[in-house]
């Protein structure tokens, strides 16, 4: 497990037992460290400490490539009930907020890494988000070793984040419990139109695709409107369900 430290303007992520070494000192965080406390480095600096929550997992997670916004995380929470207790196959893990977040929500994760570094380093994110033992971080392609899941199907929810996301939505009657969701994050238009397509095929219901747009709003002595700085666009989720 980690805490968040956060002073002079910055925040770092650190492990319990672990040694933070920056300009401002050298700090050793307690195992026992807790929030709420205060700690200081060797040449004085304070820092509070404070406890990790989501979106920490995306500001301070090492990426191996890149992650879920909390956007669209919320918008698959949203769409598919995921609750504590459910089981949730996720696929691909990447960097491993989706999987954290998940984890954080009591879900209980088997998520697939087709490449052996990203794994590892997930495995060392799923430590620090203190969600080890709820996320079970694989390595392999997840099509190859679709035969290994029958042992740990039915799923409540299958989340899928990868290029290949359309074959496996084609498993997906045979992974999935009575009821369940598959939620399918696309950065391309293309992608999801694929995924509908297999979706219908394999005779799942309730199908949808969303564009994900966040419009931020800015405030200011002149007046209020939505930020000029982009879009917000980030891609779009499909959901399907097996009913
Ligand atoms: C966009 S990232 C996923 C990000 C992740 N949802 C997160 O929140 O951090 C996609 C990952 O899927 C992995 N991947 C792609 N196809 C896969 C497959 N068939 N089986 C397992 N992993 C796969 C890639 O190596 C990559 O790391």
């Amino acid at each position: 497990m980690s805490v968040l430290l956060v002073g002079e303007g910055r925040e770092y992520l650190v492990a319990h037992g672990e040694t933070l070494e920056t300009d401002l000192g050298v700090l050793e965080v307690p195992e026992d460290a807790a929030p709420g406390e205060t700690l200081e480095t060797h040449l004085g600096t304070e820092f509070d400490v404070r406890a990790l929550r989501g979106p920490d997992l995306f500001e301070h997670f090492e990426r191996t490539g890149a992650p879920m916004m909390p956007r669209d995380i919320g918008l698959i929470v949203g769409h598919t009930g995921i609750a504590a207790g459910d089981r949730v196959l996720d696929v691909g893990t990447g960097t491993g907020v989706l999987a954290g977040y998940l984890g954080r929500v009591g879900a209980s994760v088997v998520t697939y890494e087709q490449r052996e570094d990203f794994a590892d380093v997930a495995r060392e994110n799923m430590a620090l988000a203190g969600v080890e033992d709820a996320v079970d971080v694989r390595t392999g392609d997840a099509t190859e070793t679709l035969g290994e899941l029958d042992d740990d199907a039915p799923f409540d929810v299958l989340t899928l984040d990868t290029a290949d996301a359309s074959e496996l939505v084609g498993h997906a009657p045979d992974l999935l419990a009575d009821g369940g969701f598959v939620a399918v994050y696309s950065p391309f238009v293309e992608s999801s139109k694929e995924v509908v397509k297999t979706a219908r095929d394999v005779g799942l219901s309730e199908i949808e695709t969303l564009e994900t747009i966040q419009r931020e709003m800015d405030f200011d002595d002149r007046g209020s409107r939505p930020s000029t700085a982009g879009v917000g666009h980030t891609g779009y989720l499909t959901f399907a369900r097996l009913v």
